[in-house]
């Protein structure tokens, strides 16, 4: 699949990946986890790159997620060091490209330097325009639907909002991903079909397209062939082909 192939007036203006794989990549190569996520970086960085040689605008990660608070104790810790160093490595970087750098999750459970310094990137790329990108970190979207259902009640209570108000775009509005637009493909990679806690309310209408690389292995031509797959699509959303052609 080449890029030549890939039709510009169809690109997807949201992309999600779950990036799976990083600890399968190491076992393979007979080296302990912490190589496939160092490795997983250097993928990140690739498909960054594509998004914006594609002029795709919105670009969102999952990082880690709320149930990997489960993984053991020294797991955690390298991760939390890798990110805190990726954000340090990258911030000229983004800034460089152009990209907006955003995040998603309860980043208050992360250790206070790496929240103070997400917070500094986010505040230090927050003109940029090119790509949005949006990092998922201590997130699930079973949290983020609670945490709207709260903030929502509240103010039902204290009659900011009416409960009859409540339609589509008032949960859209106070979902953590308030600023984005639906999802149009979500990619997974690693060969598992699931979902695992990701974004279910914004991927209600995404086509999902899954890869059986390994997210280390994920490189530029592979993002080429998740998007001419989706371009070969037809997104009906409910109506039928011959609405969607005339
Ligand atoms: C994805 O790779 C990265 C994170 C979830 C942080 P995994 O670490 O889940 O790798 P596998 O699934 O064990 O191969
Ligand atoms: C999903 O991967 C989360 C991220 C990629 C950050 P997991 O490896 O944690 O998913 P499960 O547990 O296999 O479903
Ligand atoms: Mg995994």
């Amino acid at each position: 699949m080449k890029k030549v192939e890939i039709d510009k007036n169809k690109i997807p203006n949201h992309v999600a990946v779950i990036m799976d794989g990083n600890g399968r990549w190491a076992k393979k190569k007979g080296l302990s986890r912490e190589f496939g996520h160092k490795a997983g970086r250097k993928a990140v960085k690739n498909i960054i790159e594509a998004c914006i040689e594609l002029g795709i605008k919105n670009l969102t990660l999952y990082a880690f997620s709320t149930e990997n608070w489960k993984r053991p104790k020294l797991e955690i810790d390298f991760l939390m060091e890798l990110l805190l160093l990726s954000l340090k490595n990258e911030l000229k970087n983004l800034n460089k490209n152009d990209i907006k750098f955003t995040t998603i999750g309860t980043l208050e459970k992360l250790p206070r330097k790496i929240c103070d310094y997400l917070i500094k990137v986010t505040n230090e790329t927050k003109n940029n325009k090119s790509l949005t990108l949006t990092l998922a970190l201590s997130y699930g979207a079973r949290s983020e639907i609670i945490d709207v259902v709260k903030e929502i009640s509240d103010k039902v209570k204290n009659n900011i909002i009416s409960s009859k108000k409540i339609d589509e775009s008032v949960i859209n509005d106070h979902l953590y991903t308030r600023f984005l637009p639906d999802v149009d493909l979500l990619i997974r990679t690693s060969g598992e079909k699931r979902i695992s806690n990701f974004l279910l309310w914004q991927i209600a209408y995404s086509e999902l397209y899954f890869s059986k690389k390994l997210w280390p292995d994920f490189k530029k031509k592979d993002l080429y062939k998740a998007i001419i797959n989706y371009q070969s699509r037809e997104r009906r959303f409910g109506k039928i082909s011959e609405q969607i052609n005339n």
